[in-house]
């Protein structure tokens, strides 16, 4: 019997546990391939004692519409940088990959399926070049990955954010007031601005564009003096005024990311009272409403393509490649070129002409 391990590492995303369910289920018509999956990323293959799991047809049934992943996940450990205490208390990192690879070898697994975002695809091509036998699959809502045309999970968290925008306008109306969303989507504008264009927001403000207060208040006086006397801004995470950098993203002892969640958005109301808006501000941080409950149809069904063809690259022994989605077709790129590769909003993208053409402000 070969096995199959099957890792989710980094945030959690709609849509893992159709990955892994339609791995399972694709693996089943072999009957020569059994799936195990190793609980938090490779933390379970790296515990003393191990934590991996067989993965059956009856272990995956009915789990393509749950959110988070069966096999939970971390952004802390790793096989690279594991962390350990020293004995005055501060931190360092090991690197354990080794171990690991001699641990995945003594388990009989033959082959290693990395569900997960930019860095868990850079611990893919490591470990694929120290001769294990890797295949990636591009995880994340921020869909900031230009090696495929997208990835699961972001439509769930534009439906979230588009909801959440529907929500303020009415109260925004009701109450006269500027309303700021704050979304997620790391140094990618993708969540904010499809969330902007659907949910009919007035001023969309992008890591990709620095924006001037100024111009901020300018289209905001615009709605409050024309028939409607409420603003709705979206504004994503790393977005930061001209000149400015973005705060909040800020690193622990060990290294992990530790972000404050809520610092553009505050900072904004602030930076518009400073220049002088009248207008009542309030702010809203959706923050990881973004990334949890159930997947809608579309992240289901790319998941679960996802999910398919990782398995046949198994079986077809493509090892050190991702999988991608070009349209219409499911296909494989090489990690090397898929980890380099970055997907973020520029104005030559039809969405930014139209989201500018119909008079949203990018306050710049
Ligand atoms: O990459 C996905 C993402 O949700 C980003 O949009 C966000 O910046 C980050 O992860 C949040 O990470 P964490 O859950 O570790 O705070």
């Amino acid at each position: 019997m070969k096995r199959v391990l099957v890792i989710t590492g980094g945030g959690d995303c709609p849509g893992l546990n159709a990955v892994i369910r339609a791995i399972v289920k694709r693996a089943s018509q072999e009957k020569a391939w059994e799936v195990v999956g190793s609980i938090q990323a490779f933390n379970g293959i790296l515990w003393e004692p191990t934590e991996i799991k067989v993965l059956d047809e009856e272990s995956v049934a009915g789990i393509h519409y749950r959110g988070g992943t069966i096999l939970e996940t971390t952004n802390k450990g790793g096989p690279f940088e594991w962390p350990v205490q020293n004995p005055d208390g501060s931190w360092t990192s090991v690197d354990r990959s080794d171990e690991m690879i001699r641990k995945i070898n003594y388990l009989g697994i033959n082959a290693v399926i990395n569900i997960g975002g930019d860095g868990s695809q850079q611990i893919s091509q490591k470990l694929y070049e120290k001769g294990l036998n890797v295949i990636g699959v591009p995880k994340t809502i921020d869909n900031d990955l230009s090696a495929t045309d997208a990835t699961f999970g972001f439509q769930t968290a534009v439906q979230v954010a588009t909801e959440a925008v529907d929500k303020l306008v009415t109260t925004a109306a009701s109450h006269n007031r500027i309303l700021i969303l704050e979304v997620m989507g790391r140094d990618a504008g993708w969540i904010g601005l499809h969330a902007a264009v659907a949910g009919g927001a007035d001023i969309c403000l992008l890591p990709e564009i620095p924006y001037d207060v100024d111009k901020v208040l300018e289209k905001v006086e615009e709605r409050f003096t024309k028939d409607r006397g409420f603003a709705i801004i979206v504004i994503a995470e790393g977005a930061k005024p001209k000149g400015g950098t973005t705060s909040q993203k800020e690193t622990d002892e060990v290294g992990y990311a530790n972000k404050k969640y809520g610092g553009v958005a505050s900072a904004l109301k602030e930076q518009l009272k400073e220049a002088g808006c009248p207008h009542d501000i309030r702010e809203t941080v959706l923050g990881h409403l973004q990334r949890g409950g159930i997947p809608v149809a579309y992240d289901r069904v790319l998941a679960t393509q996802y999910g398919s063809k990782a398995f046949e690259m198994v079986l077809s022994e493509e090892y050190g490649h991702m999988v991608s989605y070009r349209h219409p077709d499911i296909i494989s790129v090489p990690l090397k070129e898929a980890i380099s590769q970055y997907n973020t909003v520029e104005e030559s993208n039809y969405l930014m002409k139209s989201a500018r053409g119909i008079g949203i402000s990018f306050g710049d």
